[in-house]
């Protein structure tokens, strides 16, 4: 395997003395992503929120995960900790065998980096660099040079519809167009581990399927996935569907076969 620049990557696989496997019956082997009883609670005492209460979930390569559930039930908080942007108060968080809280924040920004595409709730673009260049931006970060990382950004962007305007800033986009730069961005090079809160929101559906479709196909060839969303039809996408209600999961189903019960209330 080589990185888009031609180059071959460091070693993906658990660093030295990594207890991948060591911590009784562990994940299969190539599980790209392991939650392990996280818990994630925000402040202490009566002000204390439990936004996640011991969720555990394994994502391997090929698996897209539809994570679902009523606003403020733990979703982005669950991606957040699956992506290493915060840490759980209690559980274990490993990608890619790398039990996340074992690294620096030099190793886990590197890790980041180059695994993990991030599609925010709120996008996160860059208001001073054009689409081209935030897309471009975590390749160049991780030692990309210029125009290979500025190729691979305009073929991300066509990916997404968006061929023409790699040259405007965020603020000359419309809602749904920063949407899709953002999703270039997550899905530009090797992410192992595609995040993508509500990465349809902004978008017509049409657009919005067409972006599931590419989430889908990144998944296929071998990325594993997790889709945030409130929507059956978008969940349909996935191979199961993770239902979260104030911070627990409350059931794991194959799509189309129990979402309608879950969100009109008649699950557990
Ligand atoms: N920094 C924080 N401080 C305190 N509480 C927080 C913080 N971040 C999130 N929460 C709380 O944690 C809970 C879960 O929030 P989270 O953002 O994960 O929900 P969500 O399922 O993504 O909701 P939505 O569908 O509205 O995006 C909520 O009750 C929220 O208010
Ligand atoms: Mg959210």
């Amino acid at each position: 395997m080589t990185t888009p620049d031609g180059q071959v990557p460091a070693a993906p696989g658990p660093p030295p003395g990594s207890p991948a496997g060591a911590a009784g019956p562990g994940p299969a082997a190539d599980t790209v992503l392991d939650l392990r009883d996280v818990h994630r609670t925000h402040g202490s005492g009566p002000a204390a929120v439990h936004a996640l209460r011991g969720v555990s979930l394994t994502v391997c390569p090929g698996e897209l995960v539809a994570v679902m559930g009523p606003s403020g039930s733990g979703k982005s908080t669950l991606l957040t900790l699956a992506g290493g942007l915060d840490s759980p108060t209690a559980g274990e968080v490993h990608v890619e065998g790398q039990p996340l809280h074992a690294l620096d924040r030099r190793g886990l920004a590197r890790l980041r980096r180059r695994r993990i595409g991030y599609i925010f709730q709120n996008l996160n673009l860059v208001g001073s660099l054009t689409a081209a260049e935030n897309v471009a931006l975590p390749l160049e970060l991780d030692g990309t040079g210029v125009r290979t990382a500025r190729r691979l950004a305009l073929d991300a962007l066509t990916d997404v519809g968006l061929s023409e305007l790699g040259d405007r800033f965020p603020d000359q986009l419309s809602g749904g167009q920063q949407q899709r730069v953002a999703i270039a961005r997550a899905l530009v090079g090797q992410r192992r581990l595609v995040l993508a809160d509500e990465p349809t929101g902004a978008l017509d559906s049409q657009t919005g399927e067409a972006v599931l479709r590419l989430l889908r196909h990144r998944v296929d060839a071998g990325a594993a996935g997790i889709l945030v969303t409130h929507e059956a039809r978008h969940a349909a996408w996935a191979d199961r569907v993770m239902f979260l209600r104030d911070g627990v999961a409350v059931d794991s189903t194959a799509p189309l076969a129990g979402v309608d019960a879950l969100l009109s209330g008649s699950g557990r």
